[in-house]
């Protein structure tokens, strides 16, 4: 190729990274794009293309490597549709609604708390009551984004998000397509538990499909109606059980704290996961944990750190379930984080277009007491003592003989209510006479009748039933997020070109291989040979002989390809081993690497092993146009 100067003359910093400017790069390019289009589509449903659900499953082996294996953590993998019951106990049923309001005029429905939003600067609009709600759309005279007509007076209503089903055949019975991954996790704990040698803690990941009939979907990716979760459920002794706090404490955090955020100019923390946990602004030691390991592993997929904060829920916006709720969220709005805007971005938290890509949850026991209330199953862990225990208990055993005359058929229930009693209130035993309730309903019972005492009892382990941590990732977000952060423009050979900096790891095409001339037999067998070999070394690769070399590299950059292997002639005469030279897609740099080291250099540098500096270290930069 020919010598000439570099061409890459740097970053283009004042152009917009608009939404419809990565949509449109996402249908072209074959990341995203609506699905069912030959039937006019449906609102809230996305296919991912060949880029994208290549990037996706990367992202989701990243992922995986770092919550399930990395953790030690096992995997499962449950249905999406799960029966009624399972969400009576989970509290879906009642409490996973959104604010409905729809339009008098034209029928369309709106999420209430958005508009309000959108229209008047005040946030987390969701945490407000109804009513509220309701106020404001009058006060603002808010108006339907479809026609204009006024939304005042309109009625605000919770509406559940869940997809409901019929399983089975005639009236059949009802299910639900799961809004979180989490409750296949929940529901199982009885075997996962066995599985973990029924030892605290332990965790179970899944990643999946999730479904949620949102109001209102936008944004592409950001809200549809049916996306993937990637989900890890926590299981701890809350009272015994702590991470590995050492591995995260250095780790830094850009925190907005509930207590900032209801202060008129409230500010960001910048601080450490060691400091927020000592100085209690994370309250709990295993949320800091899993902050610190989604930071480090958020920035392995190429999220910018200068793009990204923990935002704590207010007591009003957490869910049912949740006592504490951290959400990492990524700035996508239309400016690139460079210069003022980056100085805003960093110091003004009302900055930026915030969403929200993933949730830290403590759930406490809510969720394995409720399935434990409402299952026929036990959500317990048997915690055996160090040494057993002689512990003092409180017991009776009623005299079933004057039971049973005195109460008749309620005789079994007055004494299971005393025997309750006793281990809760042994002090109501004090006096001649015991008195229980049942069903709202008072029995008298002599308390010699109820033959209550206080035993010695050895005891070598207790039910415990554990409280669960969840970080809980978008997957589709995270995906989205990776490509907004990636996206950049710059100029080479006096051209602005669009390119997507994607780290090799998750890069949806590793390697695109080239041969020069398309006409030119002994180049096009070499470069079919190295795509080969890269293929074998696990690379995703691309093999292109068409159009001229700057096009074909133009094509990679937009999918975010890092590297470039040209087969020229040069690499090929003379008597020495066979060459071709690798570009770097940001750089847009050169270098000729030996045909047989390709393979390993490249893989390595996909594993993050090795950089791209690594290898122009060893081979020499060489100096080459990009057209
Ligand atoms: P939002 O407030 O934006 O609706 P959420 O608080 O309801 O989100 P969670 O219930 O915490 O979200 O869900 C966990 C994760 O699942 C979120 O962090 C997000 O990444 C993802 N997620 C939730 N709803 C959607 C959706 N409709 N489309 C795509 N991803 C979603
Ligand atoms: N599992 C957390 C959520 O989806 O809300």
């Amino acid at each position: 190729m020919a010598n000439d100067e570099p061409v890459n003359t740097g970053e283009v910093n004042d152009e917009q990274v608009t939404p419809e400017a990565i949509s449109e790069l996402a249908k072209r390019r074959g990341f995203f794009f609506g699905s069912s289009e030959a039937y006019g589509g449906v609102a809230g449903f996305y296919t991912m293309g060949p880029q994208g659900a290549a990037l996706k499953g990367n992202v989701e082996s990243a992922w995986r490597d770092r919550f399930a294996v990395k953790e030690g953590n096992q995997e499962i993998e449950a249905p999406t549709i799960m029966p009624e019951p399972v969400f009576e106990a989970s509290g879906h049923l009642d409490g996973f609604d959104d604010m409905l309001v729809e339009c008098g005029e034209c029928g369309e429905s709106h999420r209430a708390d958005h508009l309000i939003e959108d229209e008047t600067g005040i946030e987390e609009a969701e945490t407000l009551p109804i009513p509220e709600v309701e106020a404001l759309i009058e006060e603002h005279d808010l108006r339907c984004p479809n026609c204009g007509a006024s939304l005042a007076g309109r009625p605000v209503e919770d509406f559940n998000l869940m997809f409901e089903t019929s399983i089975g055949p005639g009236s059949g019975q009802t299910g639900y397509l799961r809004p979180e991954t989490a409750q296949g996790i929940f529901v199982e704990f009885g075997r996962l538990k066995e599985y973990a040698r029924n030892q605290l803690p332990f965790g179970v990941a899944q990643i999946g499909r999730a479904y949620r009939n949102e109001i209102s979907p936008r944004r592409g990716l950001i809200r549809t109606r049916e996306f993937t979760q990637a989900e890890l459920e926590q299981f701890v002794d809350p009272e015994r059980d702590e991470p590995s706090l050492d591995d995260v404490r250095d780790v830094e955090v850009r925190l907005y704290p509930a207590t900032e955020q209801e202060k008129e100019g409230g500010d960001y923390l910048e601080t450490t996961i060691g400091e927020a946990v000592e100085t209690g602004v994370v309250a709990n030691e295993w949320i800091a944990y899993y902050l610190g390991i989604a930071k480090r592993w958020f920035e392995r997929v190429g999220v910018d750190a200068d793009r990204f904060r923990y935002r704590q829920h207010l007591p009003g916006e957490r869910a049912h379930y949740a006592s504490d709720c951290w959400d990492a969220e990524a700035e996508l709005g239309s400016v690139s984080a460079s210069g003022d805007a980056a100085d805003r971005l960093a110091t003004d938290p009302s900055a930026g277009d915030w969403v929200e890509i993933a949730g830290f949850s403590y759930r406490t026991d809510y969720d394995l007491s409720k399935h434990g209330e409402h299952a026929d199953e036990s959500f317990t862990v048997f915690e055996q003592y160090d040494e057993p225990k002689t512990v003092e208990r409180a017991v009776v055993d009623p005299d079933m003989s004057a039971l049973g005359p005195e109460f008749g058929a309620e005789a079994t229930d007055v004494a299971d209510a005393l025997r309750d009693l006793a281990a809760l209130d042994p002090d109501a035993f004090g006096g001649d006479e015991v008195v229980v309730e049942i069903d709202g309903e008072e029995y008298a019972v002599p308390t010699d009748v109820a033959n209550f005492r206080v035993e010695e009892q050895t005891e070598s382990g207790e039910h415990v039933t554990p409280h669960v941590i969840e970080p809980s990732f978008g997957v589709d977000r995270t995906v989205y997020t990776v490509i907004a952060h990636a996206y950049a423009r710059d100029e080479v050979d006096g051209e602005t070109r669009t390119y997507l900096r994607f780290v090799p790891e998750i890069a949806p095409t590793s390697v695109a291989v080239f041969p020069l001339l398309s006409n030119d037999e002994s180049l096009t067998a070499l470069a079919g040979e190295i795509a080969d070999d890269l293929r074998e070394a696990g690379l995703s690769v691309a093999y292109d002989d068409s159009g001229n070399i700057g096009r074909r590299y133009r094509r990679q950059d937009e999918i975010g390809t890092p590297f470039c292997v040209t087969v020229d002639p040069e690499g090929v005469e003379g008597t020495g081993p066979e060459t071709a030279t690798v570009r770097e897609r940001d750089s847009t740099a050169q270098i000729r690497v030996p045909v047989d080291e390709l393979a390993d250099e490249l893989a390595a540098v996909r594993r993050g092993r090795k950089t791209f500096d690594d290898l122009r270290a060893a081979y020499g930069a060489v100096e080459t146009a990009d057209a």
